[in-house]
């Protein structure tokens, strides 16, 4: 449960960083002043909560009212206001928004079946119904790749079949080999991992190197923090870097004979301590914004999971929420 003083941080970000944020993304002026308005709006009525997280609904009260007290905090590590974003669930961006948020954006979603059902939430966000569906038939054959170019908003779209780390670090290798890589890139990988190796210990090895070809591609190396000096000379562009999190497992749910025994609560854990270890993250000094898809599914529980590993739309959509608000604040950063 967060504390008052967390909730005046909270809307102190959000008065302070999302007007700014739009600013530095591809939002015109009239935009801006429109989303400040409206920002505004949404604390005095209050932070809307789904009904998926009822565990969050009992401060929605507080949170309108320790916001007007509290707007004039000054808070400088975005970081921080980042990572409150899991804690609630703001007024959504709609399908508007998101047209042109990412409008003229390249965007690639790297990983296995999560970050599959991640690329859908983003796609279900953009395009309408019909076409969701005829999308969702070739982005779910197994083990491919995906495209797609959203004409309406020049957005171009992969998703990038990547069940390892180490395809992840081959990835990231090679956009430092063309220096072409996309503006939004997030990547998510454990599960299979977990299946067919079932080594922590090995995951872990793997996420070091992923984390160093990461670090590789940076213009700005992240010890430096994303004010520190820049390498060349004219404005480097480094791309907006998110990690999707492994989900909760309800092991007595899971399909097989073979994943009930090796994906246990207990190997999750390891696996999960690994990533801290590794310091891919940005919560522990590294380059990957977690979008904390264990949490979200955790929070959505049971009943959002047929499987025990794969959850409904609700919380692949929270974590899209989650990223595109962070990309709000994040874009300032960068001006
Ligand atoms: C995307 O950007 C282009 C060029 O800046 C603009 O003409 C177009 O209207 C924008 N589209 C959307 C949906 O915002
Ligand atoms: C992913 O990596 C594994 C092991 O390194 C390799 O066998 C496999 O071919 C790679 N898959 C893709 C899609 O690159
Ligand atoms: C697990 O991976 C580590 C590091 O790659 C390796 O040294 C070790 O032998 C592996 N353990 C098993 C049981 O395969």
């Amino acid at each position: 449960m967060l504390g008052a003083v967390q909730l005046g941080l909270l809307a102190a970000c959000v008065v302070l960083f999302v007007p700014m944020g739009m600013a530095g993304w591809h939002l015109s002026r009239n935009k801006v002043l429109f989303f400040s308005g409206a920002l505004f709006i949404t604390l005095a009525v209050g932070v809307h909560l789904t009904p998926y997280f009822p565990s969050v609904s009992d401060f929605i009260t507080s949170v309108s009212s320790s916001s007007s007290s509290n707007v004039d905090v000054v808070v400088d590590d975005r970081d921080s206001c980042v990572s409150l974003l899991h804690e609630i669930d703001w007024e959504r961006l709609k399908r508007h928004d998101v047209l042109e948020l990412l409008n003229g954006s390249w965007v690639m979603v790297a990983g296995d079946s999560q970050a599959r059902m991640f690329t859908l939430s983003l796609i279900s966000l953009v395009l309408d119904s019909e076409r969701v569906e005829s999308v969702r038939a070739s982005l779910f054959k197994r083990h491919s790749d995906y495209h797609i170019v959203v004409d309406e908003m020049g957005m171009k779209l992969d998703f990038i079949w990547a069940p390892y780390p180490s395809n992840l670090t081959d990835l990231v290798v090679e956009f430092k080999h063309s220096h072409v890589y996309p503006d939004l890139l997030v990547m998510g990988s454990g599960l299979w991992h977990m299946l067919h190796m079932t080594n922590a210990s090995d995951y872990g090895v793997l996420l070091r190197l992923l984390r160093s070809s990461v670090t590789a591609l940076l213009p700005v190396s992240p010890q430096f923090g994303m004010d520190g000096p820049v390498t060349g000379s004219v404005s480097v562009r480094s791309p907006h870097l998110f990690w999707l999190g492994m989900p909760t497992l309800i092991n007595s749910m899971l399909n097989t004979q073979e994943k009930r025994v090796k994906m246990t609560n207990l190997m999750r854990d390891e696996y999960e301590s690994e990533l801290q270890k590794s310091n891919i993250l940005r919560q522990f000094g590294g380059p990957l914004q977690l979008l904390d898809i264990g949490s979200l599914s955790w929070n959505c529980g049971i009943k959002c999971t047929d499987d025990g590993m794969h959850y409904d739309g609700a919380v692949y959509e929270a974590g899209l929420q989650i990223m595109l608000n962070a990309l709000l604040i994040e874009s300032h950063q960068k001006l």
